[in-house]
Order: C-alpha cells, then sequence, then structure tokens
C-alpha cells in the first residue's frame, strides 16, 4: 500500500457497527432481488444479454463479449442499436408521450416542463441542425453549457446522428476547453451566452471564443441564449441556436450504429498533466447505464420522481442524467444551479415541490448541509423520499447517518455507488432492497460484476485486510481506450497487474471481517476535491507556468467538507516577490485560470525548498503531514532534512479563503 490509503475514511471505519436493512415492504416490491447475484454468477455472459435485452436492438448481437484483444473489450458484437431512440422515442410508441421527462428548474426559479413528446420534438429538430451544419456519424461535437435543457437535447442529437460528443464542465477554463477541443478534433462547439451561478448571471461565451481562436479544427459555434448577456460575435461562425433549430422539422428517422460506435469522450485527470480522453461506446455503455439505474435507484417509471444533482459535465451526468434515466424512461428534476441560491433550503424546496422520490448527490454536499444544519432540510416536507445515492468519494459514517435521519427519514435505503469515469456505470453499491447497508461501506460489486481487493502480488486479501481495489472481469460499460492513445491506455490501467489481467482502478480499499469493500481513497496522486478527480501535476504544471514560479508541489490535504483540500507548495524564482499576500493571490487565480475555479489551491505556501529523496523525487507524504498539521514522520529518506523545519516554519504564510 502506498501512504495515501491512509486517508480520512481510515480514520472513520469501525466508528459505526449498526446494519441498516430495507423494510419488508420496501424488499418485496423491490426491482431487484437476491436471486440476481445467483443468476449473474451462474452464467455471466447470459446474465448480461439479458440486460441488453431491456433495450431496442435494431440487428440483435452474435456474440456477447469479445475480449480477444484484452484489454480492448467488445461487447454485443454485431448489434446494432440507436442510443437516443432507446432514450427518447421508443417511450413515446409505448405510449408514454404525455410523461414528463424533465421537470426543469432554473437558478432564478423560471421552469421548463419537458415531456416525451416534446423531448422527441427537441432532440429531432437539434438532429437536423447539425445535420444542416454538415456533421456526420463520428464527428466529434464540443458541449460547454450549464444546466440547460439544450445540454441535454444536444447529447442526445448527437447520439441520434452517430456524433461523438465530448462534454466539458461549464466551470473550466478557456484553456481547458482549448485543448479538449484540440485533442479530440472537434468540428462543433455548442454552448451558451452565460450561465446563472449564485443569483447572478456569468459569461461563458468569451471562454469559448478564447478557445476557438487557436482550434482550426472548429467551424461553428452554437450558441443558446441563457442569460441575454452581450457577446462578441464572429459572422459566419457563431449561430443563435435559436436561428437554427427553431425552424427545423421535428420529425428525424433515427439510424442504427454499431454496438461500439463511439458515443462520447469525457476528460478525466490522471496522474500526468494531459488530461486523458476517456472513450465510451454505445451499446455496452447503455446497457450498463440502464442496469444499474434500474436496480441501484429502484426506479419505478411510473411513479417516482428521480433527481441527481450531478453536472453533466461529469461523468454522473452522463450515466445518471441522459442515458440510464432516459433509457428507464424516468421522470426527472434537473436543476440549473447552486445549492444555496436564494438560500440554503433550495434542495429541500425542490423536493418537496416535484416530490422528489430518489435524491442522488455528493458527499460533500451532505456533509455542507450539515454543516448549515438539521433545522433547514427539516423545514420541509420530505416524506416523498424513497431512495437516497451518494457518489464521487468515500461517504464517512457519520455524514452517512445524518443523510439517513435527516433527509431519509431514518427510512429510505442509502446506495453508497462506487465507480468511476472509465468503468461508465456503477460497479459496487448495495441494492436497495436486498442490502443490509452499512454506513461508510459500498459493500458488493453488482450482479455482473467482478471486483476483488488484492496485494501488491496481485493476491486477494483476507477479510480484514486492505490493499488495491481491481475489476478481474470485463464489464459492459467500460472505458474501450483513451482516445488517440492505446498505449497510454495499456499502461494506466492494465499495467500494475499485467500479469493478472487485471484493471487497477487507482483506489485503495479494504474488506470488512463480511467482505464487505470499504473504499480509503486514492493510492496514486490524484486529488479528490469536492468528488472532482484533480491531478497534482496539472496543478503543478499550472503553477509552474507562471513567471514567478521556480517549483512547485501539489498534495490533497484532508478537508472536513470537501473531503481534499488543493494545498500547493512552491519556490518562487529569485528575482519574484518574496510571497506575501499578493504573489500567493496571483498564484491561485492563475490556477483558476488555466484550468477552472475548482483547482484554485486552497493554501499557496511560499517554501524555500522541498523535501526530496535523494533520487531527486518529491516526498508528498511528508508534505501532506506538513498541509494537515501532523507531526512530521521518518525523514530519513529526505536529502537535506532541516527542509522540513523550513517548511513547517513557513505554514503560516498560506491563503485560505
Ligand atoms: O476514488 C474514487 C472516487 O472517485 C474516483 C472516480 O472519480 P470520477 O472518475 O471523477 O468519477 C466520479 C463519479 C463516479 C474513484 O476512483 N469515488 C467515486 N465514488 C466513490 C468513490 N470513492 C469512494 N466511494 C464512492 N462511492
Amino acid at each position: 500500500m502506498t501512504e495515501q490509503s491512509q486517508g480520512p475514511a481510515l480514520d472513520n471505519l469501525l466508528t459505526e457497527s449498526r446494519t441498516f436493512p430495507p423494510s419488508d415492504e420496501f424488499a418485496a416490491a423491490a426491482n431487484a432481488g437476491a436471486d440476481m447475484y445467483a443468476a449473474a454468477d451462474a452464467d455471466r455472459e447470459a446474465f448480461w444479454a439479458a440486460q441488453a435485452e431491456r433495450l431496442h436492438w435494431d440487428t440483435k448481437w452474435d456474440q456477447v463479449l469479445d475480449w480477444s484483444d484484452a484489454p480492448f473489450a467488445k461487447w454485443f458484437v454485431g448489434g446494432k442499436l440507436n442510443v437516443a431512440y432507446n432514450c427518447v422515442d421508443r417511450h413515446v410508441e409505448s405510449g408514454h408521450g404525455e410523461q414528463v421527462a424533465i421537470h426543469w428548474e432554473g437558478e432564478p426559479g423560471d421552469t421548463r416542463t419537458i415531456t416525451y413528446n416534446d423531448l422527441l420534438a427537441q432532440v429531432s429538430k437539434t438532429a437536423n441542425a447539425l445535420t444542416e451544419l454538415g456533421l456526420q456519424a463520428g464527428d466529434r461535437v464540443a458541449i460547454y453549457m450549464p444546466m440547460v435543457p439544450e445540454a441535454i437535447f444536444s447529447m442526445l442529437a448527437c447520439a441520434r446522428l452517430g456524433l461523438t460528443h465530448s462534454v466539458v464542465f461549464g466551470g473550466f477554463s478557456a484553456e481547458a476547453l482549448r485543448s479538449r477541443i484540440e485533442d479530440a478534433a472537434a468540428k462543433l462547439v455548442i454552448t451558451t451566452d452565460g450561465q446563472y451561478r449564485r443569483g447572478k448571471p456569468a459569461a461563458l461565451k468569451p471562454a469559448v471564443d478564447e478557445a476557438v481562436a487557436q482550434t482550426p479544427t472548429i467551424e461553428h459555434v452554437l450558441v443558446v441564449k441563457r442569460t441575454d448577456t452581450e457577446v462578441a460575435w464572429t459572422e459566419g461562425r457563431d449561430i443563435w441556436w435559436n436561428d437554427l433549430v427553431d425552424k427545423q422539422s421535428d420529425k428525424h428517422t433515427p439510424e442504427a450504429f454499431d454496438s461500439e460506435h463511439p458515443l462520447y469522450i469525457l476528460y478525466t485527470s490522471g496522474t500526468t498533466g494531459k488530461p486523458k480522453g476517456i472513450l465510451h461506446t454505445s451499446g455496452g455503455y447503455l446497457t450498463q447505464a440502464s442496469y444499474t439505474h434500474h436496480n441501484v435507484f429502484d426506479l419505478k417509471p411510473d411513479t417516482d420522481v428521480y433527481w441527481c444533482t450531478a453536472d453533466i459535465g461529469w461523468v454522473t451526468g452522463h450515466s445518471y442524467i441522459v442515458y440510464g434515466p432516459l433509457s428507464n424512461r424516468v421522470t426527472q428534476v434537473v436543476y440549473e444551479g447552486t445549492p444555496n441560491t436564494p438560500n440554503e433550503g433550495r434542495h429541500w424546496d425542490i423536493v418537496q415541490k416535484y416530490k422528489v422520490s430518489i435524491y442522488y448527490t455528493a458527499p460533500t454536499l451532505i456533509r455542507t448541509f450539515m454543516k448549515w444544519g438539521k433545522d433547514i432540510p427539516a423545514g420541509y416536507d420530505l416524506s416523498s423520499l424513497r431512495v437516497l445515492g451518494s457518489v464521487g468519494e468515500p461517504i464517512n459514517p457519520e455524514a452517512w447517518i445524518w443523510y439517513r435521519e435527516n433527509v431519509g427519514a431514518g427510512r429510505a435505503p442509502i446506495v453508497d455507488t462506487w465507480w468511476q469515469t472509465e468503468t461508465g456505470a456503477i460497479m459496487i453499491s448495495p441494492l436497495p432492497g436486498v442490502t443490509s447497508t452499512k454506513p461508510g461501506s459500498a459493500q458488493r460489486a453488482l450482479p455482473g460484476i467482478s471486483a476483488k481487493v488484492v496485494d501488491d502480488q496481485g493476491n486477494e486479501v483476507p477479510h480484514g485486510g486492505g490493499g488495491y481495489l481491481v475489476l478481474d472481469k470485463p464489464w459492459p460499460s467500460m472505458l474501450r481506450g483513451i482516445w488517440g492513445d492505446n498505449e497510454r491506455y495499456r499502461d494506466t490501467y492494465w499495467s500494475r497487474f499485467a500479469e493478472q489481467g487485471f484493471y487497477f482502478a487507482g483506489d485503495g480499499a479494504k474488506y470488512d471481517n463480511d467482505g464487505d469493500i470499504w473504499l480509503l481513497g486514492r493510492v496514486d496522486d490524484v486529488m479528490n476535491v469536492s468528488g472532482h478527480r484533480i491531478s497534482t501535476t496539472e496543478v503543478e504544471s499550472a503553477l509552474v507556468s507562471h513567471p514567478t514560479v521556480a517549483e512547485a508541489a501539489v498534495v490533497g490535504a484532508t478537508d472536513p467538507t470537501t473531503g481534499q483540500g488543493i494545498v500547493a507548495f512552491v519556490i518562487l524564482r529569485g528575482d519574484a516577490a518574496d510571497g506575501g499576500d499578493d504573489a500567493v493571490k496571483a498564484l491561485r487565480d492563475h490556477v483558476a485560470k488555466e484550468i477552472g475555479p475548482i483547482a484554485k489551491p486552497r493554501q499557496v505556501m511560499v517554501v524555500p525548498e522541498l523535501p526530496k529523496t535523494r533520487s531527486g523525487k518529491i516526498m508528498r507524504r511528508l508534505l501532506r503531514d506538513v498541509a494537515e498539521n501532523r507531526s512530521i514522520g521518518d525523514v530519513t529518506t529526505l536529502a537535506d532534512s532541516s527542509v522540513m523545519d523550513m517548511i513547517s516554519q513557513g505554514l503560516n504564510k498560506g491563503s485560505e479563503d
């Protein structure tokens, strides 16, 4: 085990030993029963074939899984389907056109109600518009938008046409957008004039203008008017959504694509400075997104109102706002804004208003709600809630219990769902009608999925032991590679346990005495800030790109609200100022500009030296000790142990918001 697995979750382990079985009533009506595990174990491929049958295929597959070219999987080989047809048209055809697909709630309080009939019309118009722009199956489209319905129409229109979308989180910088457009050679960007954030409109298009000035592959910028913000305009390149999409026919005939046709690329941080374009394809991805959404959230399409609070800029938004839920004919809430606008009861107001029955969010938000106090949710009628979900980072037992009691009235099962951008869909989670849940544990691999905790040698550890989390069998929604870089795909995920053929997830984990899995955080140089993955190297690269910085080292330090906070140690150049407040502020702002505000360091400490081993490797463990105010451990491998004294003394120079 490497040092980082000794994270916050470990300290909290075993502080809560109660288990929470579902009520008999819940279990009796649940979509998934205990027999599902046995069915999957008996014949894995037949099990997945049965899950794929939940979708509409234009051509049935000949083979469930082709793993002959491992680690490049093919699922449902020879099958053809249209992903958007599965998420939209077939629900209209089965007589549910009047069912609400999306209750959209804008941050200022404006609303839109979108039925499946409406969704079909809008997705068809958007598809016709993209065709008019000359886009063809296989082309890439960047989507850089806030949480407006047009973002979902755009994703589905791409899927419908076989265009591969690359959604870039609207909080990322122009530079982050530029590098992603360039890597995928996208031809179109879809964006908005601006977005509402904390009650105020903020411009978004200027970042697109800056990015596309340097990306020759972009032919057009399609702009949705959201905030009526004045924007610069490049004639011939820029097109208003209303001018192009509104005039289109609302009829469009979908074409079937190969099961392995690329559906989307989503960039995520790795251990180097360059984000990885995670590639997902169609049939296997939709099968698992749909299956997990149906069973883990126990979705009853005729009666439930589902709400996932993620942004479509992250994989959770792809799999659990767009593809999983819509394939299951969900009625869902999509909310544009922040949880404390206009006040800290906004989420509970929305739950009460739409009678939300399934609510899926991140531990960082639950801890924020805890901080705001239980009186806030207590002021609303939350009795509609019947399933609660958590994703993105380990949830500490205290937050889990708070969530259960103050949001779920001590009744709604909590599903702590472990997965990754790379896995495409949930892998480890309780089944709400089956599992006796344990606060803080994601518990067991879902039926059809296989996960193990192994030691350095790849041997499974005994119950009670800790090690590396690996996935030892291919799964339908697994990534099919890193866009344009097969070598990096092998290296990153398959080289650590090459001999065994395990996918290494980058997480540390442990089995408890019952064999349930507890996630312990990343064991690599990836930080998890508010459930968002940020690489230490990426932040270091941003820092050293500033003219005043000679060297930088970044660590993720435990943070009571965000899970981890970014702490940077920098050595300034000889001719730079000595690290006063202005210099520190400039560096924090610089990182926000280079990557996005989510990567802004919580603290920047100006230091004279960095602790390095004799071979020159920065000792992040020591820096983490300093950042977390722990007494400094073993420094015998340090080239110059007086460095740590200097750093500790410089600690109070840091800047914090
Ligand atoms: O470290 C794990 C953590 O988030 C990482 C994946 O991040 P990302 O690709 O951005 O996807 C986030 C949403 C799926 C994992 O390697 N993680 C995610 N869910 C959990 C978790 N850690 C513990 N418990 C979870 N439920």
